[in-house]
């Protein structure tokens, strides 16, 4: 039998996101992130394909995203809002980490399971944001599905996209609780 851990399951049952907008300096140093991102790559991954891989967004580097991102509105014809709320994700962010879906050819492995693999990684690593106490935000925008920013921007391949965009950084205040969702109406108990 597993070993109850209490702690683990009390953050499980209380984490939330901390939003990125008021996330501020310090971010976590590349020693700090270090194994953050190794319990990110400790997710379940069907025929051990690794389909992601990670691209550290550094604070000077969210400076010439923000940039790409107005290049991609005019070229999208994307309204003036629309390109200021693109852009604010990366003139406001500190730190994000980029996971990056990764296709592998597999007869055995279904093309959507990596694509479940890649979100889980997301959702492990915001985990591991929160539980070492930084606060982090699961994002992703408009730009985040172009494929021509994302070839610019991060050198993605055809065979890559952004699963999202994680950005870990110090919480100013704690936000308020969330509803969460109606689990007698989500779920269905099968006995026979
Ligand atoms: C794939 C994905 C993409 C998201 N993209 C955005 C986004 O671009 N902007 C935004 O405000 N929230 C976005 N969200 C929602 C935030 O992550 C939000 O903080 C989160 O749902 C809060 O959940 P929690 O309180 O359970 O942590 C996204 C969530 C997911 C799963």
């Amino acid at each position: 039998m597993p070993l109850r851990n209490d702690a683990a399951l009390e953050f499980l049952l209380s984490r939330r996101s901390r939003p990125a907008k008021t996330l501020m300096a310090p971010a976590p140093s590349r020693d700090e992130l270090m194994p953050l991102l190794t319990a990110a790559a400790r997710t379940p991954d069907h025929g051990k394909l690794e389909p992601w891989r990670f691209i550290v967004i550094e604070t000077p580097a969210m400076v010439r995203l923000a940039e790409l991102t107005t290049k991609a509105g005019e070229r999208l014809s994307k309204s003036p809002e629309d390109i200021a709320k693109g852009r604010s994700q990366f003139k406001l962010g500190q730190l994000a980490v980029a996971v990056v879906e990764v296709q592998k050819d597999s007869p055995k492995v279904p093309a959507i399971e990596q694509t479940y693999s890649a979100g889980a990684v997301c959702l492990a690593l915001l985990n591991a944001a929160l539980a070492a106490g930084w606060g982090a935000n699961w994002l992703s925008g408009w730009v985040s599905h172009d494929a021509e920013f994302c070839a610019e921007a991060f050198g993605l391949a055809s065979h890559e996209r952004i699963a999202g965009l994680i950005h870990i950084a110090t919480e100013a205040s704690p936000p308020p609780e969330r509803p969460r969702p109606d689990l007698a109406a989500l779920t269905t108990w099968m006995a026979t």
